[in-house]
């Protein structure tokens, strides 16, 4: 199949990219000059707010399925410029619809935990939305008008992704690391949870999803539901770095400008029992990661 993939310098897109190619003509694409970890993979320079960008490149590569990993991810960022992150989550998703619906081709989307409140988290796919910060908005909007198209779709949610990939923008596994490794103390908050979530083992699911042409709406998580601190202590653990470097602090102390779910988090058992991928716990994912590291 060919498959266009948008962010593919993104920590998902490298990842699907590097999966799905082994399978798949892949077609990269991001708002960068070149493909930072391969040579081999075609690449297209892509921004999915130029409607007709979108539109030219699909219309000339053909692509039965888009996977969407392009996103404006940055929560705080995204309070602070409302309309740079709507006019990536929302209206690149909207131009994507658009070129589908003229070309054929199916979009697998990806979206967030942080589309629910975390009042009472880890939540199934059924439970209501209601996001407390922009960036959770638009993830939301874009999965409305995602559902609301005629085009054939899977939208992913995930959560608190970590994996090895080149271009780690906020990577918090690279930084507990870094930060420890110079003896330096950190602060992490104890009152936000999720269950972090390898980004190779999404890879996978949305390979799955591919090879089987599921449809509608999935989650995918990791193992362990924690909270950030804890997540800290085990990649001290894995890395045998020094846990006592580690201070607990809480969201009010920390005053990020966003708001943020607190229980947010994600339960999988539809995914588990429709896709039958695997699912894998922080210890397995950083032990493999390191290991091929
Ligand atoms: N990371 C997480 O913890 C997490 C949790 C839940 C859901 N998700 C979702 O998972 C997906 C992938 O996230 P990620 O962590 O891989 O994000 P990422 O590392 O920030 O990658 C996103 C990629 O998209 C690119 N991009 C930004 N604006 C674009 C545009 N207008 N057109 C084309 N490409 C653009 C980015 O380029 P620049 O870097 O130059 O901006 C980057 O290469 C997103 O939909 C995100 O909302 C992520």
């Amino acid at each position: 199949m060919v498959i266009l993939i948008t962010g593919a310098n993104g920590m998902l897109g490298e990842e699907c990219a590097r999966l799905l190619s082994r399978t798949h003509d892949i077609i990269a694409c991001d708002v960068h000059d070149t493909l930072q970890y391969s040579d081999s993979i075609v690449y297209e320079k892509l921004n999915i707010m130029n409607e007709q960008r979108v539109l030219e490149i699909i219309r000339q590569r053909k692509p039965q399925i888009v996977v969407n990993c392009a996103a404006y991810t940055d929560v705080d960022g995204a309070e602070r410029d409302r309309r740079a992150a709507w006019d990536v989550n929302v209206g690149g998703v909207q131009h994507l619809i658009s070129a589908l619906s003229k070309n054929g081709g199916k979009l697998i989307h990806i979206s967030t935990d942080y589309v629910f409140d975390g009042c009472a988290g880890p939540y199934a796919e059924d439970e209501p939305p209601k996001p407390v910060n922009y960036y959770g908005q638009t993830k939301l909007d874009s999965e409305n008008l995602i559902k609301d198209s005629q085009i054939p779709w899977a939208i992913i949610r995930t959560n608190v992704l970590f994996g090895n990939t080149k271009l780690q923008k906020a990577s918090f596994v690279r930084w507990v690391v870094e930060k420890l490794s110079r003896f330096e103390t950190i602060s992490i908050v104890n009152d936000q949870f999720g269950n972090p979530t390898w980004s190779y083992g999404l890879a996978q699911a949305i390979n799955r999803i591919i090879e089987i042409d599921a449809r509608g709406l999935y989650h995918y998580a990791g193992k362990d539901y924690i909270n950030r601190f804890e997540f800290a202590l085990k990649i001290a653990g894995i890395f045998g770095l020094d846990p006592t470097l580690i201070k607990t602090t809480t969201t009010r102390a920390l005053n990020q400008l966003a708001p943020r779910p607190f229980k947010a988090g994600l339960i999988c058992e539809k995914t588990a029992k429709e896709l039958q991928v695997d699912f894998y716990s922080i210890i397995e994912a950083l032990t493999m990661m390191k290991e091929t590291a």
